[in-house]
């Protein structure tokens, strides 16, 4: 039990600093807390300031009774004598409570516990999967999204989200491509900066905002062929452009915490990583906040060949800059004697620690330990009917209109009859998508009830292919069905006597996300099959796909007139779908990822390098940079996405031929809705650096607009290009801006543009 009149000192301690803090900390970049945070520290014996970089998972049954035995009797002795900083996995007023209690009630110094979850796309009240919110486009919407996903988790206790995944990433077999934005740094980097805005809010302390953290630091979205935890070999100049940006953006948004890797960097461990996480983060980009290690990261040094035992893997780990153990209990049982023995110097362990205690002054915790935990609110604020409109929201604007040829799309809402195929269709679990926290089991609309709105037609459900055997989970490796053909007669009895068909096909949500690697990206099972038996029956398809991550699908890109890409699109799934297929949302998403013809394509982006072989477009050429059996292109590039209108690019204007040092460049074009229908556009312009002292990709995203036009209506748009727009990093991580030549080009998605070129001199 902790002495009053230590409670009393921390107390007064705390008053004291923050009556100094209020007239020392204008015009300072200082933690306005640093004082009580130093105050705090000096009273810290080895052993609790290691403790406070000790983070468990709550696994076990917080709100029974304490085990005697076992691991979980161990961690709660750990929690008592104030060995642990932060817990994971503890969700709900009541459960988080209770060890807050403890940690408050029951330890010498009362330091509060910092409860982190994965909250990547919602708590309970999903929206879309990240990857699919990155093709809105749309930066307030996927800020609103992390608001919603905050506010619910902050009622429910939690104050920290490991989100948002910042990692670029070229692989679809990479099954985490699902948490990211794509493969593009710049729209990357806007996309992390708004979902840091979105969780963090203004106000940190405020119960409805929670810190957020930009992980994997750095480079795991490179794993080799896509294997989740492979081995990461990037070269500089693909890490200072490609993947550091969106982690850059991140620390300039203010994000409080960062995560490091699973993976090796150029053979060292991301979380042992002195340069990434001492020299970059912490010393280049000045970056104040915690480090957190991934899960178990600091003991798989030992596995990764880096760290002969765990005392090694914690000795490294915390000398390069990782500030709190998930999981792997090393900081907790090495630290103290390792700085006890010279080994360590205590100096490292004090600078964790501090930006530990400094988030949690940061979210109030010292203030009130129970700010997060208000049963009442728990009540109110989860599930509110304005989360489910801002959900609804955001999935509209993810869905993507791949194809829609013979018209087939819109819907017309009378009078006809439509055949609803495919295991997804009546599916309401897994439109959740993979990390989907703690929404309830099933709690989806299903594409069939959202379809079932709109009574004037006459709608045909069968099943027809199974995707999964059982009900897959987070926790196994899902079935794929393979041998069940049995639906596929009824499927084809409905599809004959409909007008249109959709098909609702694609990957289960827990094909995707960690640890979900798939080395081929069709349509997974018998869905290929099914959908080509349905074709011979009745063409007059509408696809609609649900899955994590750009598939392969060209025989149904060339033969299937209409599809619509769905992704999993959260709570709200089969509203979003079924207004969009009957047109009272009109499509507007663009893809963030390319979509390979065929796994072998892969790395497939957008942003390549020119080679000193670029293949010609008619591929006819032998000793040049290409495929003897595919093209180069890509089934859908980048930027990509089609409306059920469309829209015409014309004079494509620059304000001058080219600019020099602190100037810009204008860059204006005109765009118009030639179709008969509102519609949302989302005008892209890219840059080529045509020479440079590092060669520079064939076409890099510099700038979007979103425009709505009326039918008929021309707008014009406006670029301006600045140094910003046109510097890059050299090998060394110099940021460099070169005199030369650049064309840039302006367009509804990365392939087709209107172009010019300008000059820069500095
Ligand atoms: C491992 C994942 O890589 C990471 O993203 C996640 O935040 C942690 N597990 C905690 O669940």
């Amino acid at each position: 039990m902790k002495s009053l009149s230590l409670i009393l000192i921390i107390v007064l301690m705390n008053i004291l600093h923050s009556c100094q803090n209020n007239s020392a900390s204008s015009g300072s970049n200082q933690s306005p807390y640093a004082k009580q945070v130093d105050s705090l520290l000096s009273i810290m014996t080895l052993e609790e300031k290691v403790g406070q970089m000790n983070q468990y998972s709550g696994f076990w049954e917080v709100t029974g009774p304490a085990p005697e035995e076992g691991s979980a009797a161990i961690r709660y002795e750990q929690l008592r004598k104030g060995l642990i900083g932060s817990m994971l996995n503890v969700t709900g007023v009541e459960n988080v409570k209770a060890l807050q209690k403890i940690a408050v009630e029951e330890t010498r110094l009362g330091i509060p516990l910092i409860i982190g979850y994965d909250v990547i796309h919602g708590y309970k009240t999903m929206a879309p999967i990240p990857l699919a919110e990155s093709a809105s486009w749309d930066l307030e919407a996927i800020k609103k999204s992390a608001e919603v996903a905050a506010a619910e988790a902050a009622a429910a206790g939690i104050n920290w989200t490991f989100a948002p995944m910042v990692d670029i990433s070229r692989d679809a077999r990479w099954g985490r491509v699902m948490e990211g934005a794509g493969e593009d740094p710049y729209l990357g980097s806007l996309i992390a900066k708004a979902r840091v805005a979105g969780f963090q809010g203004t106000d940190l302390k405020a119960p409805h905002t929670i810190a957020a953290t930009a992980k994997h630091f750095a480079g795991y979205g490179f794993a080799e062929a896509g294997r989740d935890y492979n081995t990461v070999d990037v070269g500089t100049s693909t890490l200072y452009n490609q993947v550091f940006p969106p982690f850059k953006a991140a620390t300039d948004a203010g994000v409080k915490t960062f995560m490091n890797a699973f993976n090796v960097l150029n053979g060292v461990p991301a979380t042992g990583n002195t340069f990434l996480q001492r020299d970059i983060l912490k010393g280049k980009w000045n970056f104040n906040g915690l480090v957190v290690s991934d899960w178990g990261s600091i003991k798989e040094m030992i596995p990764h060949g880096y760290a002969k035992d765990g005392e090694q893997a914690a000795e490294l780990a915390v000398k390069a800059g990782s500030d709190m153990d998930m999981e792997s209990s090393l900081y907790v049982e090495h630290l103290a004697t390792l700085v006890k023995e010279g080994k360590v110097d205590e100096a490292l362990i004090d600078d964790a620690v501090k930006r530990i205690l400094t988030l949690k002054y940061e979210l109030g915790l010292f203030d009130n330990p129970y700010l997060y935990c208000d049963e009442l609110r728990e009540k109110e604020v989860i599930g509110k009917p304005a989360f489910h409109e801002a959900v609804l929201d955001m999935a509209k604007k993810s869905i993507v209109l791949l194809k829609n040829e013979k018209q087939l799309l819109p819907l017309n809402k009378k009078g006809l009859k439509i055949a609803l195929l495919g295991q997804l269709a009546a599916d309401k679990d897994s439109p959740l998508g993979s990390w989907r926290a703690l929404a309830a089991p099933n709690s989806a609309v299903s594409v069939q009830e959202g379809l079932e709105k709109y009574p004037d037609n006459d709608l045909l459900f069968e099943q027809g292919v199974r995707l999964t055997d059982g009900s897959p989970s987070f926790l196994q490796e899902v079935q794929i069905n393979t041998t069940d053909r049995s639906g596929f007669e009824a499927a084809k009895n409905i599809a004959k006597q409909a007008e249109v068909v959709i098909i609702v096909l694609g990957e289960h949500a827990f094909q995707s996300g960690e640890a979900r690697s798939r080395t081929e990206i069709g349509l997974p099972g018998l869905q290929q099959e099914f959908l080509e038996e349905i074709y011979k029956i009745n063409p007059n398809i509408v696809l609609v796909l649900m899955n994590g991550r750009p598939l392969a699908i060209e025989w149904a890109a060339e033969k299937i007139p209409a599809i619509v890409e769905a992704w999993q699109l959260g709570t709200q799934s089969g509203n979003a779908i079924a207004q969009v297929l009957y047109g009272d949302y009109n499509p507007s998403g663009k893809l963030t990822m390319t979509f390979p013809r065929n796994v072998g394509q892969i790395p497939i982006y957008y942003n390549h390098k020119n080679t000193g072989r670029p293949v010609l477009p008619d591929n006819k050429q032998i000793f040049w940079s290409h495929y003897i059996d595919a093209t180069n292109s890509p089934l859908f590039p980048f930027g990509y996405g089609l409306s059920y209108t469309s829209f015409e690019y014309k004079n494509l204007q620059l304000s001058k031929n080219g600019f020099s040092k602190d100037g810009s460049i204008e860059v204006s074009v005109e765009v118009t809705n030639t179709g008969y229908l509102l519609g949302k556009e989302t005008v892209q312009l890219y840059l080529h650096d045509l020479y440079a002292s590092v060669s520079r990709p064939v076409k890099e995203l510099k700038g979007f607009e979103q425009i709505d036009l009326q039918p008929g209506e021309t707008r014009k748009v406006t670029f301006i290009l600045n140094e910003e727009s046109i510097g890059f990093f050299d090998n060394e991580g110099n940021w460099k801006v070169e005199s030369g030549e650049f064309k840039v080009f302006v367009g509804g998605n990365s392939v087709n543009n209107l172009e010019s070129v300008f000059f820069y001199e500095e």
